[in-house]
């Protein structure tokens, strides 16, 4: 398939697509026309999200940290035109003094390895003209204090993206860095801690609130259909990394 500048032409692989960012982003391509397949875990999720995102939506079950999952992924998706990666462990928080405890290895294994993996086997069923778009976050180019883990983590994959896109071109590699943003993600913390920490990100930001999934999945069609812009990784944090 050859990607094409008509939205409505394209077949979008969204993986992580069930919830979150993934989610927001499916469902703009979905209501500009475009065919699209997302992926993850957890199949009554993939079934539920497919109903909501209507068409010609597919969901497939896929662990990307598994590659041969991964691999039959991409086989069953078929050609793709676009594809964005949004998968992530939850794993990598925490002051320096904990990471010692931490599970920094399955935090890297979660996301930097997992993308990394997915962009390459995503390679023989992607257009020759395709693009490649990775969500990573905006600790990789902030100073805030807990984050050196998750900084460690993304800063490797938003490293990759330069050289990925030199190597793989014509094909387009870029990533969008979202700051905080108010999905599932933060489900982990205890409600309290979950509301008092968004409200102090949300004070902290220049823009004086959080992201919403959409802002970030806008960040994500801006790069997936501009062709002339490749090896970028472009923040959609409201400035979070600058304070
Ligand atoms: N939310 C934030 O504040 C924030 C800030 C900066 C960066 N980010 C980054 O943005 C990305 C998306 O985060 P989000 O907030 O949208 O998270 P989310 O709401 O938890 O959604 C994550 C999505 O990825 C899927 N997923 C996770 N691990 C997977 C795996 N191994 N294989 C397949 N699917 C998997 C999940 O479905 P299943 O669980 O069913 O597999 C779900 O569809 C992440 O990479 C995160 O690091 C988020």
């Amino acid at each position: 398939m050859s990607a094409s500048s008509s939205t409505s032409d394209r077949h979008i692989a969204v993986l992580g697509g069930s919830a979150g960012i993934g989610l927001a982003t499916a469902q703009l391509f979905a209501d500009r026309g475009a065919t699209v397949t997302i992926g993850g875990r957890n199949r009554d999720r993939l079934e539920a999200t497919v109903k909501e995102l209507g068409g010609s939506a597919r969901g497939i079950e896929v662990d990307a940290e598994d590659a041969d999952a991964l691999r039959t992924f991409f086989d069953e998706a078929g050609p793709i035109s676009d594809l964005v990666v949004t998968v992530t462990r939850r794993g990598g928080a925490g002051p320096a003094t904990e990471l010692a405890d931490a599970d920094l290895a399955g935090a890297f294994l979660g996301k930097s390895v997992a993308h990394l993996r997915a962009v390459a086997l995503a390679l023989p069923t992607l257009a020759a003209d395709g693009s490649i778009t990775l969500v990573t976050a905006a600790s990789a180019q902030a100073a805030l204090p807990g984050t050196a883990g998750l900084a460690a983590v993304n800063g490797a994959l938003e490293a990759a993206v330069a050289p990925l896109a030199a190597e793989l071109a014509p094909r387009r590699v870029n990533a969008v860095s979202p700051g905080v943003v108010e999905t599932g993600w933060w489900d982990d913390l205890p409600a309290d801690t979950r509301h008092a920490t968004l409200a102090q990100f949300a004070s902290r930001t220049p823009v004086r609130r959080n992201g919403r999934p959409e802002d970030v999945a806008a960040a994500i069609a801006a790069v997936l259909e501009n062709s002339f812009i490749t090896g970028v990784v472009l923040p959609c944090d409201g400035g979070l990394r600058l304070t």
